[in-house]
């Protein structure tokens, strides 16, 4: 519910689906992120007029198995030293879940800081009986939207959004015939033109 929410942005015109939505792969159709002040979805969408809000600098990764990002070749890792953004700047699903709402270009847009962002956000999720109630059940505990439960909350969303059991991760399993020959042939080349310098591991990632 939260992912979907636009309650979570500063003046309640973005959700983190509007970046990362199911339809798009949970990622967008744009080359770099619009935010606040815009309207539409995919390809359609488009900043307000006027708008001096710039566009965020990258574009959004899918969120699509971010829940493994540092999983090692021995499929061993640390969701707490998971690193996340294109120049893993952040640790942590938890940590990361944060950060849009406190970006300005990202969710928050005008008229709040980044400072109260995030206390203002959950002082409206505490006006919501529906989601203090969710967030009790959640964490079996009293008062229990918080910062850090908001985070744990979406992160554990996130590891939801898991593909693990492809052809070829079932291949990699020991099930020989789980890809076809001309497949095989499409791997032995990604080897060999050094497509597998960048992309190796468990994520063909770097
Ligand atoms: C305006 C567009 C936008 C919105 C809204 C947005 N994101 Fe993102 N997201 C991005 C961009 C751009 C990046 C890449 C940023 C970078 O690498 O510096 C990103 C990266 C991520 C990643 C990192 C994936 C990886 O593999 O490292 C996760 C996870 C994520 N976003 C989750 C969220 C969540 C949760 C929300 C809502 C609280 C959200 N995003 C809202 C644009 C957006
Ligand atoms: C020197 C490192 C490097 C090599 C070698 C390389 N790539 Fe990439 N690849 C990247 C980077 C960096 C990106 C992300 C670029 C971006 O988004 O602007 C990328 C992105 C991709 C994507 C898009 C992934 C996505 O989720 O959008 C695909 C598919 C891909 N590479 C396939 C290949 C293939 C096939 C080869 C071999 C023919 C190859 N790459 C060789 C670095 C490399």
């Amino acid at each position: 519910m939260l992912f979907f929410d636009s309650i979570l942005s500063g003046n309640k015109d973005v959700a983190c689906a509007i970046c990362h939505h199911p339809k798009n792969g949970y990622t967008e159709f744009l080359e770099i992120s619009i935010g606040p002040n815009a309207k539409g979805l995919g390809s359609k969408r488009k900043c307000n007029v006027p708008n001096d809000i710039p566009f965020v600098k990258r574009n959004a990764q899918t969120i699509i198995n971010a829940a493994f990002n540092e999983i090692n070749e021995h499929n061993r890792y640390d969701p707490k030293l998971a690193t996340m953004f294109w120049d893993k700047r952040i640790k942590s699903q938890e940590t990361k879940a944060l950060e849009p709402i406190k970006a300005f270009e990202e969710m928050r847009g005008h008229g709040i800081t980044e400072i109260a962002i995030l206390q203002n956000v959950i002082d409206r999720l505490n006006a919501i009986p529906e989601y203090q109630k969710l967030f009790e059940q959640a964490f079996g505990e009293k008062d229990a939207v918080t910062v850090e439960n908001l985070g744990k909350a979406i992160a554990t969303f996130e590891r939801t959004i898991i593909s693990n059991t492809s052809r070829f991760d079932q291949y990699k399993s020991g099930k020989r015939n789980a890809i076809p020959i001309s497949e095989k042939e499409g791997m032995e080349l990604f080897k060999s033109v050094g497509c597998i310098n960048c992309h190796n591991g468990p994520m063909f990632s770097d």
